[in-house]
């Protein structure tokens, strides 16, 4: 088997006249942490929603573990193995943190709704089961301290952590992390790199960074796409990529000045 866990191939989605994803073809190696940068508009989190089914490919092709996702509906991609965190944060506000982590959890537990609503001994089990997971999802990613508290209530930083939590608690094989780290300083930032790492190993999983932060990607990406205008401008590792002229001169140069984002 090959050891891409994903394969994007020849993608195109267009919007009218735009070409938001132009003949765009990478892969991202499994178990690693693949970064996927470049400037606004350039097509990174509309490759998300290509590989997630929120929009269907105009054409190409995009497979997980050597199988194609063509057809598949948002709910059937998340059952085959991807979970994704949203640019703009996505929880459910109301619930408490714990509630966040453990509703995807049940969700896949075998016990239908209505031993659930009697709560016979197997709903209870698999409920203190999924309560139990949660927390240990929640300890390895730093904020157990929240889980009694209301997501809306939590700050920032917490709510971004939150919501990779709620991701791993899909149990997937790729995880796709769009700009996790936006609105954080230098030294979040950082903390957030290693928390990813950590999510990583822990739980063997191949993550699909999109990242403004440069820093945070040089630091933890074996290997870096970089798209522009919808295609690809290059790839390779941190060194290639910050050495890559194209780069510099279509993204990177314009960074150098401002450190990190936009
Ligand atoms: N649903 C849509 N309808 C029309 N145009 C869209 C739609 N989704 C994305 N686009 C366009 O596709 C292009 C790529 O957008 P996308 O959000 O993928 O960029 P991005 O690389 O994630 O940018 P950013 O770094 O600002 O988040 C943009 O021109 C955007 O306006
Ligand atoms: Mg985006």
């Amino acid at each position: 088997m090959s050891d891409a866990l994903l394969e994007v191939r020849d993608l195109t989605r267009t919007f009218g006249g735009i070409r938001a994803v132009d003949g765009l073809s990478f892969d991202a190696a499994r178990d690693g942490i693949t970064g996927l940068i470049g400037p606004n508009g350039a097509g990174k989190t509309t490759v998300f929603n290509l590989i997630t089914a929120v929009y269907k490919p105009t054409s190409g092709s995009i497979r997980l573990g050597g199988h194609d996702l063509a057809g598949k509906r948002p709910d059937e991609v998340v059952r085959s193995g991807v979970s994704r965190t949203f640019q703009n944060i996505r929880l459910f506000n109301r619930m408490t943190c714990l509630q966040n982590v453990m509703t995807p959890i049940l969700a896949r537990a075998s016990c239908g709704p209505v031993s659930s609503l009697f709560g016979t001994p197997s709903a209870r089990r698999e409920e203190s089961e999924a309560r139990e997971r949660a927390f240990a999802i929640m300890k390895n990613i730093g904020i157990e301290d929240s889980a009694h508290r209301i997501a809306s209530t939590l700050p920032y930083g917490i709510q971004r952590k939150l919501e990779i939590a709620r991701a791993i608690a899909c149990s997937p094989s790729l995880l796709l992390l769009d700009e996790p780290a936006a609105g954080m300083n230098d030294a979040e930032t950082r903390e957030l790199g290693e928390t990813i790492v950590r999510v990583r190993n822990d739980f063997d999983v191949t993550i699909l960074l999109i990242e403004h932060h440069i820093s945070l990607i040089m630091d933890i990406c074996a290997h870096i796409v970089v798209m522009e205008r919808g295609a690809l401008l290059a790839s390779g590792s941190p060194d290639e990529i910050r050495e890559d002229p194209l780069v510099v001169e279509a993204y990177l140069g314009r960074r150098r000045s401002g450190g990190s984002a936009r």
